[in-house]
């Protein structure tokens, strides 16, 4: 057994902010399942929202963000994350990360749906790739960080499952070493989840392929609260072809004036909102869904041709370049695109300081469900989230640790990992088989627009399907592919559940059996226990 004073899992904005800050205390190890460079924020193109010019406010950035929040933002932890994002926003400066600034050295702000200024922070349209070097570049360079890559977290060890309970509170992990095929025990007081979300649960997403819900699923199974799993943001612009399957158009094209329009060059936006292409993305995203059925198209298309090639070349090299790769050029054609599975809002239940209900369990970043988001995230908003809340994770751990007696004594020992059977996995198709169907199916009945009868089906569908899935996880060796299957299907279960406890229309989750908000602005809660 390895102990350690802080475990992190995950290495995006929150897992690596949380671990340069928890190694000014003590040892830190973090995981991850695969290499530290693959995570949500090394894909993020639009950037971090953050108020820095004299035309905007914090006042400003707080509307914006409850109003795209239709109702269900907790406001408090709003005013925190906004307010606390400036000073931020200077330790990634100091990290080396450079944001694009103009001539005159003033931060060059890009705007997004939904928001009412220019206050998007960007790194050209690689931000993500930006910030998640330099924060590699400093785990690795810091002696009290140990960095582990594939290494796969499978299960929190928490005292409810031992003799010592006095209080139910997270002390450990079981960590797959992917190279060597040998589960681990982990021991620590302080345990971060910064696994990010379960875009991969759609058949069609913007997310890399780490993106399978592990955080959510293994909190899930150890009794942390989950709320809000209904609220799945649909990117409305990821590029639509038939060799790149999960490519992102940032929603910066449309702060920079590109407009969407159908496949005859006619826009349509404002037949939906006032804002038109720059609605917030729960309407841009049905507006499309619906120019799509109406039309009959497989696609709508974003047209920037409008822009000199030059502006589009250098603030959009990665997209331009992406796109003429496949035969596409920005600055003349209109760029084919479909709405696909792209944020996470709700997840593991926690305050803004990301402590979950197990006491020593904290979840940062888009695996946490703050209240910053409520039933739709605030483009840009999410890396911010990151950010701040590993700095007040980390101030509120070290903090309760002095004062809290709930772990049992360093000499109790944790139980090893018991395996099942130790036979290989025969039939590898079976968990192949199980994971399209799952992708399937929650595109088909649990996407942009909703009912009940889909609901139903989903939910008898994924009942059968986590049977198998059990049957492997027991019967067989365990394996990264099971291990991610086995997530998936307790990521793609919670949220067809609080779909369908949902019984109105709000944000987005659109179903037409309720249209309309009725019910009072609470968020959906479950926990096992
Ligand atoms: C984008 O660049 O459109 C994505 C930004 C975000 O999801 O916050």
């Amino acid at each position: 057994m390895e102990n350690f004073d802080f475990i992190v899992v995950g290495t995006g904005i929150a897992g690596l902010s949380v671990a340069l800050k928890a190694a000014e205390h003590g040892d830190v190890c973090v995981l991850t399942k695969r290499s530290a460079k693959e995570s949500n924020t090394a894909w993020a193109q639009g950037g971090i929202a953050c108020v820095q010019s004299d035309d905007d406010s914090f006042d400003r950035h707080v509307a914006d963000t409850l109003d795209a929040g239709a109702g269900l933002c907790d406001e408090d932890v709003v005013r925190t994350i906004v307010s606390e994002g400036p000073d931020r926003i200077d330790e990634l400066i100091e990290l080396g990360v450079a944001f694009d600034r103009q001539e005159d050295g003033a931060f060059d702000l890009t705007r997004e749906g939904g928001h009412t200024r220019r206050r998007v922070m960007h790194s050209r349209d690689t931000t993500g790739q930006e910030v998640s070097q330099k924060l590699i570049a400093a785990a690795h360079a810091h002696p009290r960080i140990t960095l582990r890559e594939e290494h796969f977290a499978i299960d929190l060890i928490t005292t409810g499952k031992l003799e010592y309970a006095s209080h139910d509170r997270c002390v450990g992990l079981y960590v797959l070493n992917q190279r060597k095929g040998e589960v681990v025990t982990m021991r620590s007081d302080r345990i971060f989840l910064c696994t990010g979300g379960g875009g991969r649960v759609y058949q069609f997403t913007t997310n890399p392929e780490v993106a399978t819900g592990d955080g959510v699923a293994m909190a899930w199974r150890a009794g942390a609260v989950i709320s809000d799993m209904e609220f799945i943001q649909f990117h409305p612009t990821c590029l639509y072809h038939p060799l790149v399957k999960n490519f992102l158009i940032s929603e910066a094209l449309r702060g920079e004036g590109a407009i969407l329009v159908d496949k005859d060059g006619k826009e349509f936006m404002q037949k939906y909102d006032a804002r038109e292409s720059l609605a917030p993305r729960d309407i841009v995203a049905r507006a499309i869904d619906q120019e799509i059925k109406r039309t009959g198209g497989p696609c709508v298309y974003l047209d920037i041709s409008h822009q000199e090639k030059e502006f589009i070349t250098h603030r959009f090299p990665n997209i331009y370049e992406t796109c003429l790769h496949l035969g596409i050029d920005a600055a003349s054609d209109p760029i084919p695109v479909v709405p696909a599975a792209h944020y996470q809002c709700g997840g593991i239940r926690t305050d803004v300081n990301g402590a979950s209900s197990i006491r020593g369990l904290y979840a940062v970043g888009e695996v946490g469900r703050t209240g910053l988001h409520g039933a739709n995230r605030l483009a840009s908003n999410s890396l911010l989230e990151g950010a701040v809340v590993a700095h007040r994770a980390v101030a509120h751990a070290t903090e309760r640790f002095r004062t809290d007696g709930s772990m049992p004594p360093k000499s109790y020992d944790l139980p090893t990992w018991q395996s099942g059977d130790v036979a290989d996995v025969d039939e590898l198709v079976v968990i192949y088989h199980n994971w399209d169907e799952i992708r399937r199916l929650m595109w088909d009945y649990v996407s942009i627009v909703r009912t009940d009868k889909r609901l139903q089906r989903a939910a008898r569908r994924l009942r059968n399907l986590r049977r198998e899935v059990n049957e492997f996880y027991w019967g067989y060796r365990i394996t990264t592919e099971i291990l991610e299957l086995r997530n998936l299907i307790e990521t793609a279960s919670l949220i067809v559940d609080s779909a369908v406890a949902r019984r109105e229309s709000r944000g987005l989750h659109y179903t037409l059996d309720h249209p309309g908000k009725h019910q009072s602005t609470r968020s959906s809660e479950f926990s096992r226990f």
